[in-house]
């Protein structure tokens, strides 16, 4: 009697350390990400929020959020102004917005998504900040943006040519994009 009790509270314990297993987030290839992916967004408006938290949810992913360290007013993001700070900035190449947190921890990470508004189709220039803050050697950096239209494809190959040390995937344009779309993508870059 005494084993047969011994062997059901076995039976118990394995069906629930099995049951945890299965509820961690999984990816697009099922594997679980959970410790190792970080999604950095910056986002003026929080559209790339949302976005970014459908990818966290999707991959098991933490989120950060790149702020700068003077936020962006409505006035300063009127495009249609030439004079307004961030037509400024695009202007400037090499303007680097200052971050609210000039270094973010990134150790933990092996993946690590970066997020934002496309700005006059490419990346507002703190993404720019950001990357050269921190330490991303060695890590896999994804992007995905999300725009009024423009596509994602100018502001990859802009990382491209500003950062070739770095490891950057395919980024994905997250305007109107279903779960299954974010899946595939995540399994076309080996998540
Ligand atoms: C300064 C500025 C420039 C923009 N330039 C473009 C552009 O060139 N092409 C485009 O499709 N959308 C452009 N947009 C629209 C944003 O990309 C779009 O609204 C985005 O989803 C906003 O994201 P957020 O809410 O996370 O800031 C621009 C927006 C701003 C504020």
């Amino acid at each position: 009697m005494k084993k047969l009790t011994l062997i059901i509270g076995a039976l118990v314990a394995m069906t629930v350390v099995c049951l945890s297993c299965s509820s961690k987030k999984q990816s697009g290839t099922g594997e679980t990400n959970e410790g190792k992916v970080l999604v950095c967004y910056f986002s003026a408006t929080g559209t790339t929020e949302k976005a970014a938290q459908r990818i966290a949810e999707l991959t098991g992913g933490k989120l950060h959020n790149i702020e700068p360290k003077v936020p962006y007013t409505e006035a300063d993001l009127n495009w249609r102004d030439s004079l307004s700070r961030s037509s400024v900035e695009m202007r400037n190449k090499s303007s680097r917005p200052e971050l609210k947190d000039s270094l973010t921890d990134l150790s933990e990470y092996s993946v690590v998504f970066i997020g934002y508004p496309n700005w006059w189709n490419t990346h507002p220039t703190i993404i720019n900040t950001f990357i050269e803050n921190n330490d991303l050697k060695g890590k896999t950096i994804v992007p995905f943006m999300t725009s009024g239209g423009s596509n994602i494809l100018n502001s990859e190959k802009e990382l491209h040519e500003s950062y070739p040390t770095l490891t950057i995937t395919k980024g994905l344009l997250m305007n109107d994009v279903s779960d299954d779309d974010i899946k595939s993508w995540l399994k076309e870059i080996g998540m």
